[in-house]
């Protein structure tokens, strides 16, 4: 049978409607959180944070951990990140023991860390290099190939070489995000170039980068041609993302979220992340990571977010969320992030002032 039929995607939850993803994202895609979302509506499919992959590297057990434990029901792809074939072959072979959809090549991230050791984003900068590892990748895994990629380093120049290996090496599904290496996490995603990559290759494209919402999904779905959406920080914003999207694709409406909603939700992902091995305040300092995307939804000044960054203990911390979201506990939280409600200050700067 052709690979392309042997290696078809697992389906939609809902056959026929675009795909969804949660985007892998590092110390928060963990098994905890991906549990915590499936409990609000899971996307079609997950992807691990990623292996670390180099001579003296083992499999990251907490990821591992992530694949085996898995109970939400939805298909889990492991991501790779490195330029060793060798290395990487290796560990595919080590993984494939694992219950995986599919191995999946991380082609973009771009922490200077990472990048200067030509790995992820980093690689952009050698189409030669990708067109080897993918030949390599496609010729060891039996199952599915995939690779999320941006659309180049400083600029573009790569991309159209990348997709041609994209295309070479019949890789089974392809995610691009819509920004250079560079562009970081805040530059203008560029959708024009996610749709020539649905024109170039024959696998499908999911679109990423600024899905903020079931409608922009919508949206961004029609103007590339897409066969879905890859959702990261917006997904941590607000984990009914994906039921609403499925809503959205069938033309529903859906119930708005209110801010006690949002109040259960970080109780359960407080209770999801907790350990004993864990001290408390790092605990607490590590939900208020996710706390700096929920904020975004929550009031248009930042306030919440302004006594969550202060707050040191659980009982600080839930004082804080009782304050802000069941004071009024019917308002509405935003479907869509507030404009210049920042997520990560020291990442990221303002494109709006706040008023
Ligand atoms: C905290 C964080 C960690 C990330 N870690 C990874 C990763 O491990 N692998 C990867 O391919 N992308 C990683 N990304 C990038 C996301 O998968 C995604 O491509 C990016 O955030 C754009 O999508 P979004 O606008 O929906 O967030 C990370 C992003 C964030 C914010």
């Amino acid at each position: 049978m052709e690979r392309a039929k042997l290696n078809a995607l697992p389906p939609a939850l809902v056959p026929g409607q675009p795909l969804t993803a949660l985007a892998p994202m590092q110390d928060v895609t963990t098994l905890a959180f991906m549990s915590v979302v499936a409990d609000y509506g899971a996307p079609d499919y997950f992807v691990t944070e990623f292996f670390r992959v180099h001579d003296t590297s083992r499999l990251e057990k907490h990821i591992v951990r992530s694949i085996d434990e898995n109970r939400t029901d939805r298909p889990i792809f492991a991501q790779l990140i490195g330029e060793s074939i060798p290395q990487l072959e290796r560990t595919v072979e080590e993984l494939l023991k694992h219950p995986i959809a599919g191995i999946d090549l991380n082609l973009g991230c771009p922490a200077p860390k990472v990048y200067k050791k030509n790995v992820g984003g980093g690689l952009l900068r050698d189409p030669g290099k990708v067109d080897e590892i993918l030949a390599a990748l496609r010729s060891v895994c039996p199952g599915r190939f995939t690779v999320k990629m941006r659309l180049g380093f400083s600029d573009s120049s790569p991309y159209d070489d990348v997709l041609a290996s994209v295309k070479k090496h019949q890789v089974d599904m392809l995610t691009v995000h819509g920004r250079t290496v560079k562009g970081g996490y805040r530059s203008e995603v560029d959708y024009d170039l996610i749709a020539h990559a649905v024109q170039s290759v024959p696998c499908p494209v999911l679109a990423n980068g600024n899905v903020t919402s079931a409608r922009s999904a919508s949206r961004i779905i029609q103007h590339t041609g897409a066969a879905g959406v890859m959702i990261g920080r917006h997904a941590i914003r607000n984990p009914w993302i994906f039921e609403q999207c499925r809503r959205e694709f069938a033309g529903e409406a859906y119930d708005p979220v209110c801010l006690a909603d949002v109040h259960g939700y970080i109780e359960n992902l407080f209770k999801a992340t907790h350990s004993d091995q864990i001290p408390e305040r790092a605990h607490v300092n590590r939900i208020k990571k996710f706390l700096n995307f929920v904020g975004q939804g929550v009031d248009a000044r930042g306030e919440f977010l302004y006594d969550m960054r202060r707050t040191h203990s659980p009982e600080e911390l839930f004082r804080v969320c009782k304050k802000h979201l069941l004071t009024s506990p019917e308002t509405r939280f935003a479907d869509e992030p507030y404009a210049g409600v920042i997520a990560r200050p020291n990442c990221e700067t303002p494109l709006t002032p706040v008023a």
